[in-house]
């Protein structure tokens, strides 16, 4: 084993998930102790616990991204749990998949509470631990809505392009405490958040994967020719995550397979 993260603590929510699920395994993996925080404690418990079976060092955390209390909860039991944290993943987020006359301001607030403002606070909570640790890594799941946001959803394309705003702004208020903050933009990658029909991210057949005509168009999409696995992003996510990302700050790191382009 590589070790590359080494004597690391890493809080990941959306860990439940298919994105921080694979964060959480290749970062326990490299040798960290992981909190996989999600909504959904079944779901962190699974990733979890196949962690722990595997000899690796995982806490499951039951996490609402929108309380700021809970998001004090969190950090306060990774830190008793596992140590001073020195790397957050933000991947929670939620999408409706419907255009401006169609969406609704609820939909536009869940979408901006739990993807910006879930982010905002996860960070705010996490860097006085960070500091303790002497320094650490904010890694923001950012989307081909964050270089070149469409009609499609205006509370995702706000909530992506958010955070590259979210990213700098952290990148540049902490660099004094040696924290580095890095948004990480999939393309169309292949998990339930575009496939299944789940409360943070309905879809219908007509937006699903599932679907052969929406499969092709993202594939037609793709100059590489595939749509991304979760542990295509998770190994960007690591990459970031170590020290041979030292110098990277306030940046953007795209794993789309051209798809931006
Ligand atoms: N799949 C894609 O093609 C794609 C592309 C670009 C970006 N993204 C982004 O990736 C992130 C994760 O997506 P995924 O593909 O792994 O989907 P996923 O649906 O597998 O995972 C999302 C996880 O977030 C959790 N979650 C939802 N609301 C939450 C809340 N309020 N607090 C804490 N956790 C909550 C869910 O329970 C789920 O486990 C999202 O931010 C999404 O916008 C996805």
């Amino acid at each position: 084993m590589t070790e590359r993260l080494q004597d690391k603590v890493a809080l990941i929510t959306g860990g439940g998930g298919a994105m921080g699920g694979a964060q959480a395994a290749l970062f326990a993996a490299e040798g960290a102790a992981v909190c996989v925080a999600d909504v959904s404690p079944d779901a962190a418990k699974a990733v979890a616990d196949r962690i722990t079976a595997n000899g690796g060092k995982a806490i499951p955390f039951e996490l609402d991204v929108r309380s700021a209390t809970a998001w004090a909860d969190a950090v306060a039991a990774t830190e008793r749990a596992l140590g001073h944290i020195t790397t957050l993943c933000n991947n929670a987020g939620a999408n409706f998949r419907v255009g401006f006359d169609e969406q609704t301001e609820e939909q536009w607030s869940t979408i901006i509470e739990i993807g910006l403002t879930g982010s905002f606070l996860g960070i705010k909570a996490a860097v006085p631990s960070m500091r303790r640790a002497g320094g650490g890594v904010i890694l923001n799941m950012g989307s081909l809505a964050s270089i070149r946001p469409g009609g499609g959803s205006p509370g995702y394309a706000a909530q992506k392009m958010g955070m590259v705003g979210l990213t700098r702004s952290a990148a540049a208020s902490y660099a004094k405490d040696n924290i580095r903050c890095v948004i990480i933009s999939p393309g169309h990658v292949d998990t339930p958040f575009i496939r299944e029909n789940n409360p943070h991210s309905p879809n219908s057949w007509e937006t699903s994967i599932d679907n052969p005509a929406n499969y092709e168009r993202r594939l037609n999409n793709t100059p590489l020719g595939r749509l991304q696995t979760a542990e295509d992003i998770a190994r960007a996510f690591l990459f970031a995550a170590t020290d041979e990302a030292a110098m990277i700050t306030g940046s953007m790191i795209t794993v789309d397979g051209g798809a931006g382009l």
